[in-house]
């Protein structure tokens, strides 16, 4: 009997078989990860889900049937587990003190010669992603993913317990602003109109808080058409949690405890609460930036009220400017050589910096630095005072508006931990960033934006801020980073009709764009709001962090790569013009890849 396994039913993983089973006939299936032929037998290692065990075939019969069985095909075996010879046991194989001898074997599928080895890790990632269904086979991705079942498990346990339900909510709906651009979808009952697919249930989620659910969760498929990077997604999956008559703290609480079950499910890793808290403005001055990797320190320090007299025009005109000069200290790497300095700024040039200056600190009050026509021995000590630096460290010193200089140092510091290596791979450092700005200028546009989104509550203290300089008002928003990573963040929603049309004042809505877009949020707001509030944490991250991964494409079964495209089916693609006359559709402008007829 060929290509059926009538008669047979599968009775073991194969990992599942060991030494207990010795003498009992059992029967696997599974893939052919490895076939050593001898003469008059042949070894097949068999693969599946659990990992892999060794067959061994010497029936003459059985040896013809698979004269030309090649890794990858598909087989049933029946046998007995026999105990390997003392010589024979391999000790990296987790069944290696045992195998089966077949009595019956049978071909379920046969394989073309995949398109490369599953084992083979240095396979280009295009490639892979084209045939992700081979790479999915790679034990490490399985792994992966099967982190991921058991993050849904222990999140959804916790929720549970915490009395959370879980609803869900449309993915088709009306354009969310959550930041990001839309991706839209057509609907062919109205030509000329759009769905728009979720940056997230913000809304739905709150429409459930006045309808009375009390307490949410969903794990949400979210969308954004945004450019991507190595931990973002255009689709990716958000833990969303929303909960009644809470204040922020109790959101904090809830989050937690979910993180620390998480961890603990999953990992068995001991999360030690509370979680560290740090305000915005404090991440910004010691780390210069809102999602600061706490694994190690080379914290920034600002040397502008030193330096401010300088005749150095770089330093003068960033001052001068309202910006600058801050720096770090990169212990004991005094004498990095110049190229590789030149490749740091290099680096920092990618996030607008116009340069570094930097000061190596040698013996005996020395220095060696570009600063040296600028700054007498002295003044140079008093700087190097600032990050306690001895001799053998490096200063490394940027100038410009704060944003540039936070943004480029903080840069800085993550990519020299990374270069120097110091970072412990095996440590999680966790931390609460909270008092987020509730605004943020946008000069291009001349207009105020919502930092976390326009939902946002006010801090209470600052709520005569939005009155008088509504850039300096704090939001009730928080983030949860961890590992350099923003694995979370959410806020206290503003409850009250009046706030809530304030806000959108502030952000520059007429009343009329504002009923025109969130018109029927706003309607809901009358009928009654209690205080609510919540958070979302990105589900792939968590599972990046983790398995340790800095690509959120090993989380994901089928991602989508840089061009926001997916290797394997080939979507986005052109669709058939009888599509697009139903949808009232017309393409005006043929595209390089219709012109390429892709289909
Ligand atoms: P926010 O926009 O901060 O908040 O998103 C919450 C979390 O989702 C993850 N995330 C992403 N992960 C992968 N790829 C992406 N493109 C991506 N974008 C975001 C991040 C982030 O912290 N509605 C609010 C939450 C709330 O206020 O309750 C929201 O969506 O880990
Ligand atoms: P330049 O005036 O461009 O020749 O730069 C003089 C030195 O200052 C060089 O070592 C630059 O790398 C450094 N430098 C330039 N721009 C900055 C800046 N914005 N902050 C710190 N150092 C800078």
């Amino acid at each position: 009997m060929s290509k059926t396994m009538v008669g047979l039913k599968r009775t073991h993983m194969c990992e599942e078989v060991n030494e207990t089973h010795v003498g009992q006939i059992v029967t696997i299936m599974g893939w052919v990860n490895k076939k050593r032929d001898f003469p008059g037998h042949v070894f097949i290692i068999l693969r599946d889900r659990t990992g892999i065990i060794q067959v061994a075939v010497n029936n003459e019969e059985m040896l013809k049937k698979i004269k030309n069985v090649r890794t990858e095909y598909i087989l049933a075996i029946q046998g007995r587990v026999v105990l390997r010879t003392e010589n024979n046991i391999n000790p990296d194989m987790k069944t290696g003190k045992i195998e089966i001898e077949a009595t019956e074997l049978r071909i379920l599928s046969e394989a073309a010669v995949p398109p490369f080895q599953v084992a083979d890790v240095g396979v280009k990632e295009d490639l892979r992603l084209k045939h992700r269904y081979v790479d999915l086979k790679r034990p490490e991705i399985q792994n992966n993913l099967i982190v991921r079942h058991k993050i849904y498990q222990s999140v959804r346990n916790f929720l549970n317990n915490q009395g959370c339900i879980e609803v869900e909510t449309p993915i088709l709906g009306r354009s969310t602003p959550e930041g990001a651009r839309d991706y839209l979808v057509p609907s062919r009952v109205y030509p000329g109109n759009f769905y728009a697919l979720p940056q997230s249930p913000q809304q739905y989620k709150q429409l459930l808080m006045l309808s009375g659910f009390d307490k949410y969760y969903q794990i949400a498929k979210c969308f954004r058409d945004e450019d991507l990077r190595a931990d973002r997604q255009p689709e990716f999956t958000q833990i969303d949690i929303e909960l009644s008559f809470v204040d922020q703290e109790d959101v904090i609480n809830l989050a937690e405890g979910m993180v620390r079950d998480m961890f603990k499910d999953v990992l068995d890793y001991e999360v030690s609460l509370p979680i560290k808290r740090m305000t915005y403005d404090e991440a910004m001055e010691r780390f210069g930036s809102d999602k600061p990797d706490l694994r190690f320190g080379m914290e920034l320090k600002n040397i502008s009220d030193l330096v401010k007299d300088t005749d150095f025009g770089v330093f003068k005109s960033a001052i001068d400017a309202g910006g600058s000069v801050r720096g770090i200290n990169v212990l004991g790497l005094a004498d990095m050589p110049r190229k590789q300095i030149d490749s740091l700024i290099e680096f920092v040039k990618t996030y607008k910096a116009k340069g570094l200056a930097w000061i190596s600190v040698l013996e005996d009050g020395e220095f060696k630095t570009t600063l040296s026509k600028f700054f007498t021995n002295d003044e140079l000590s008093k700087i190097v005072e600032v990050f306690s630096a001895k001799a053998g460290d490096l200063i490394l010193l940027c100038a410009d508006s704060d944003d540039v200089v936070f943004d480029s140092l903080g840069a800085l510091r993550c990519e020299v931990a990374r270069r120097e290596n110091l970072i412990d791979p095996n440590k999680y450092e966790f931390l609460w960033v909270v008092d987020f700005p509730l605004l943020e200028w946008d000069e291009e546009t001349n207009r105020f934006y919502a930092k976390h989104h326009p939902f946002t509550m006010v801090k209470d203290e600052d709520i005569e801020l939005l009155e008088t300089n509504p850039k300096k008002a704090r939001a009730k928003a928080y983030d949860i980073v961890i590992n350099g990573y923003e694995a979370g963040g959410g806020s206290m929603r503003i409850y009250q009709k009046e706030v809530q049309e304030k806000m959108f004042n502030i952000l520059g809505f007429t009343k009329e764009e504002a009923e025109e877009r969130f018109g029927y949020f706003l309607e809901a707001f009358k009928y009654g709001a209690p205080p609510h509030g919540g958070i979302a944490f990105g589900l792939d991250r968590l599972n990046m962090l983790a398995v340790k991964t800095t690509a959120i494409r090993d989380v994901i079964a089928f991602p989508k790569v840089k061009d926001a495209s997916c290797p394997l089916t080939d979507a986005p693609n052109i669709v058939e013009d009888a599509q697009l006359e139903e949808l009232g559709l017309d393409i005006t402008e043929k595209t390089e890849m219709e012109q390429n007829e892709k289909i």
